[in-house]
């Protein structure tokens, strides 16, 4: 089972149509594909599958212990199936480390080929670990700057968390933080520079950030884009995230903006699966065409 998870960092850039949108892509090709609106603040990802008031949501399991298979609804869409956010209140936004370990071992162990979380905008940490836990990273940016700023906010946060988590798996980070205190006394002016202290002090840490940060590798998708011109902008994002963070960013490609995607909400339908010619209908799919085709070629060097 692979789990993707799909963030960048500003909301309204189309991450929960991105991730819908793979969802049925890939249940298209035969896959058993498992929605998940990881959004805890705001989800409406039932709303793109066209699902009124579902019955069971995420809160069902953290009030009712209710197992993830059960609130697992089937869509419109055979092979799809949804886990749809807290849509009465937000009481599972800012739930505690316990639920989310919790919530992740059960997303873990989800029968599926695939399973999709659609993450919320921002960079708490809940939203930076659901990204970390994925096997395919996927970042949605529209082309502004706003968004692009954005996004490398966010993947500096993402950065960041992952740098925190290995210092505690590896029991590093009481003497992380003096070092950073007594920083002049050991030469230390950047965060680039303290890294490469802390990576002398321990073999494991320095093997297991390496390990983690090659786990780094998200694909780009560059959604609503109008003018032919604004495509070249994914790949000067790819190479700026390359040379900012280190890490192998792919490019996967752009999305066009439909004007007619607002018409097809609320009419119990999937909002955009509406007729096979529409340009998103193809545009997600050489999408998702190009995230596999980048995931074969990443397993392959590994
Ligand atoms: N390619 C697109 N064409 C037309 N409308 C889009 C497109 N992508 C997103 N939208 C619209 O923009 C709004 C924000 O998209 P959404 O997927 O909810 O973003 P996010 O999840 O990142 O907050 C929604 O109303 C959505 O329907
Ligand atoms: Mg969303």
């Amino acid at each position: 089972m692979q789990i993707w998870a799909v963030g960048g960092g500003k909301g309204g850039t189309g991450k929960s149509l991105v991730s819908n949108g793979l969802g049925i892509r890939l249940a298209e090709r035969g896959c058993q594909v498992i929605l998940v609106d990881a959004d805890y603040g705001g989800p409406n990802q039932h709303t793109y599958c066209g699902l009124r008031k579902p019955a069971s949501t995420l809160a069902h399991f953290f009030d009712r212990r209710m197992p993830l298979e059960e609130i697992a609804m089937e869509t419109h869409i055979e092979g799809l199936r949804l886990i749809p956010g807290n849509v009465n209140s937000a009481n599972t936004d800012n739930f505690n480390t316990a639920q989310k370990q919790k919530l992740f071992r059960h997303i873990k162990q989800l029968r599926a080929d695939h399973v999709i979380l659609d993450l919320g905008a921002g960079t708490q940490y809940d939203v930076l670990d659901t990204f970390l836990l994925a096997d395919v990273q996927v970042g949605v940016v529209a082309p502004d700057a706003m968004s692009i700023e954005n996004f490398y906010l966010f993947l500096k946060n993402v950065q960041y968390r992952l740098l925190c988590n290995v210092l505690s798996w590896t029991g590093l980070k009481e003497r992380a933080k003096s070092v950073w205190r007594d920083r002049a006394e050991h030469g230390i002016s950047t965060s680039r520079d303290w890294i490469v202290h802390l990576r002398t002090l321990s073999p494991e840490f320095s093997e297991v950030l390496n390990r983690e940060h090659a786990r780094l590798q998200p694909h780009i998708v560059l959604n609503q884009v109008r003018e032919y011109r604004q495509v070249e902008m994914g790949l000067a994002v790819e190479s700026a995230v390359t040379k900012l963070f280190r890490i192998e960013a792919t490019y996967a490609g752009h999305i066009r903006y439909d004007t007619d995607l607002w018409q097809q909400f609320g009419r119990e339908l999937p909002a955009i699966s509406h007729g096979t010619a529409s340009t998103l209908h193809q545009d997600l799919e050489r999408v998702t065409e190009a995230i596999l085709d980048a995931k074969r070629r990443q397993e392959a060097s590994l």
